[in-house]
């Protein structure tokens, strides 16, 4: 299974400080903000990666990740010029996805919880797609999916004014490989964008979509609004220090995953030895 972080968008709701910085550049406690989808695509198994951006991004996002190979990884880049939707990511990715089903994670988007990279696993290989949803507060906000009374999704709505339930579609979506085509098809929406509602949408109606909850423990944040980054800068901070682990750390889940062994670790550590984010690679290890 391949993955694609979709990291371009232009951030209008945290200006000014996106106006000269890609949002997915700004640091979510310590860490740039990419780290956390890339981390999750990681724990799901997934070592081959397109990262799409901003054209004028492309240099700062090589010069923070590389080409993977120092995690044991596949990095490649490509370019959205303009945010024309999440959708469009199927289009640019398509050369990239080729005959293999394709994970999509919002580069906004942090996920957190015990078992969930399990759960991840678990989507691997979909027939149709897979998305996961949770309730929020704020659903329309968000892709908002309802349910019947045995718990089959119904409808999915893109950011309604008036939501059918509170259950918002999280930013990480596994597909088959029919999604490339299911893409060409849908039409920009009103706000101009090709909505990734709108392909689960299809993949709704032919009844090829599983909606899975997530549940009430499992963390989704996203990082779009200045109360939302800070919140989540917040969380971070409060697990790692409570419970003496680093999160959202692409290093040491290759190192977990099996990507990379003990001592490629350990020689990644050392480049952090100043800033802290060294220990945090090795941490509960054996010293
Ligand atoms: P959004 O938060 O919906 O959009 P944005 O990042 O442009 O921010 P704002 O609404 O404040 O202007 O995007 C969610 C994520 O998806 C975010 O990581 C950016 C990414 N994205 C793209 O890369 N390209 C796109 O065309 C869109 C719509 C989003």
């Amino acid at each position: 299974m391949k993955g694609i972080i979709l990291a371009g968008g232009s951030g209008t709701r945290l200006h000014p400080l996106t106006l000269s910085v890609s949002k997915q550049l700004l640091p979510v406690y310590d860490k740039p903000m990419i780290y956390y989808p890339l981390s999750t695509l990681m724990s799901a198994g997934i070592r081959e990666i397109l990262i799409i951006c901003l054209p004028i991004d492309i240099p700062l996002f090589k010069k923070l990740l590389g080409d993977g190979s120092a995690l044991g990884c596949s990095f490649s880049y490509a370019e959205q010029p303009e945010p024309k939707g999440i959708a469009e990511a199927f289009i640019i990715g398509k050369k990239f996805i080729g005959t293999d089903s394709v994970c999509l994670i919002l580069g906004d988007n942090i996920f957190y919880g015990s078992k969930l990279n399990t759960l991840l696993k678990s989507a691997e290989n979909p027939l149709g797609g897979v998305v996961f949803a949770q309730q929020v507060s704020n659903p329309q906000r968000y892709g908002v999916v309802s349910f019947d009374e045995t718990g089959t999704a119904v409808s999915i709505q893109e950011k309604p004014k008036h939501p059918a339930s509170n259950f918002a579609v999280c930013g990480i979506y596994f597909y088959d490989n029919t999604v490339v085509d299911v893409a060409k098809q849908i039409k920009p929406s009103a706000r101009n964008e090709l909505e990734i509602s709108d392909i689960n949408a299809v993949f709704l109606e032919h009844k090829k979509l599983q909606v899975i909850e997530l549940e009430a423990g499992d963390v989704w944040l996203d990082t779009g609004t200045i109360a939302s980054l800070s919140e989540a800068s917040q969380f971070v901070e409060t697990i790692q220090h409570r419970q003496g682990i680093v999160i959202g750390s692409p290093e040491r889940i290759a190192y977990e995953e099996g990507f990379i062994n003990e001592s490629q670790l350990r020689q990644l550590a050392e480049q952090y030895s100043l800033s802290g984010y060294g220990d945090c690679l090795l941490k509960g290890l054996k010293p």
